[in-house]
């Protein structure tokens, strides 16, 4: 299995800085060589920092294809959307960004089906992304993979997961390893003391998926990389 890139920064700063560098960077080599760049956000708390100086950068926003790694089955008007933080922070392009449908759907299932035909439709039957940000939670989970639970052998593109042990308890819609594993970049924001512990399982590559999800990251053909502040890190 891929050995992740574990790169340690002094802060929470220092994480967000370079991870804009690299976001930049991707971006404008995407959107040269394809005349787009098609990006998945993370969710949760850490990729604030990493938002407000992307909205302070230079970047071609026409030309950047926004969907979410993750998000919970509330309305982005919610304070704990993950798109709901993104729209607020970022000067998206609303034609080509993708919050999953939770308003239209019944339930997190059919919202799930629904964010997979968007996807399908927007990029084909086989997406690619050029870069796909993720999160780790104190359990080890990235996106809505969670400990245990069914999603992460969903043999789909995007599936949904009943909450796990990490607020808010709502329903998620989750990418399942099979599309972030075909993405050309994968980069984690890791940060924060409470993640040491699982951090270290990580780079020992000790667990297994179930117990630790981040375990199920190993892009096929792409990179992966995870920049961590000294306190998840050292
Ligand atoms: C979510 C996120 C999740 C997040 C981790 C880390 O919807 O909760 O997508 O996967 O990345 O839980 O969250 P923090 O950045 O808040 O620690």
């Amino acid at each position: 299995m891929m050995q992740p890139e574990f790169l340690t920064f002094p802060d929470p700063d220092a994480v967000a800085a370079e991870a804009a560098t690299r976001f930049l960077n991707l971006a404008e080599a995407a959107i040269a060589a394809r005349g787009q760049f098609v990006v998945a956000l993370a969710g949760g708390s850490t990729p604030e920092r990493l938002y407000k100086l992307l909205a302070t950068r230079e970047l071609d926003w026409e030309k950047i294809v926004v969907f979410f790694s993750d998000d919970r089955f509330l309305s982005p008007a919610s304070r704990f959307s993950n798109a709901g933080l993104a729209l607020r922070l970022l000067p998206l392009n609303p034609k080509i960004t993708y919050p999953v449908p939770a308003e239209t759907s019944l339930d997190a299932a059919e919202c799930a089906v629904q964010y997979e035909r968007e996807l399908v439709a927007a990029l084909g039957p086989e997406p690619r992304f050029d870069l796909i940000l993720l999160g780790m939670g104190d359990d080890g989970h990235t996106a809505s993979l969670f400990p245990g639970k069914e999603a992460l052998t969903a043999r789909k593109l995007v599936t949904h997961s009943t909450p796990g042990v990490l607020p808010p308890p709502v329903d998620r819609i989750t990418f399942t390893f099979l599309l972030i594993n075909a993405a050309r970049n994968v980069l984690f924001l890791v940060t924060g003391a409470n993640k040491k512990e699982k951090v270290v399982r990580w780079r020992a590559g000790e667990g297994s998926v179930s117990t630790l999800p981040v375990l199920g990251v190993a892009p096929t053909e792409g990179t992966l990389t995870v920049l961590l502040d000294e306190a998840a890190g050292s």
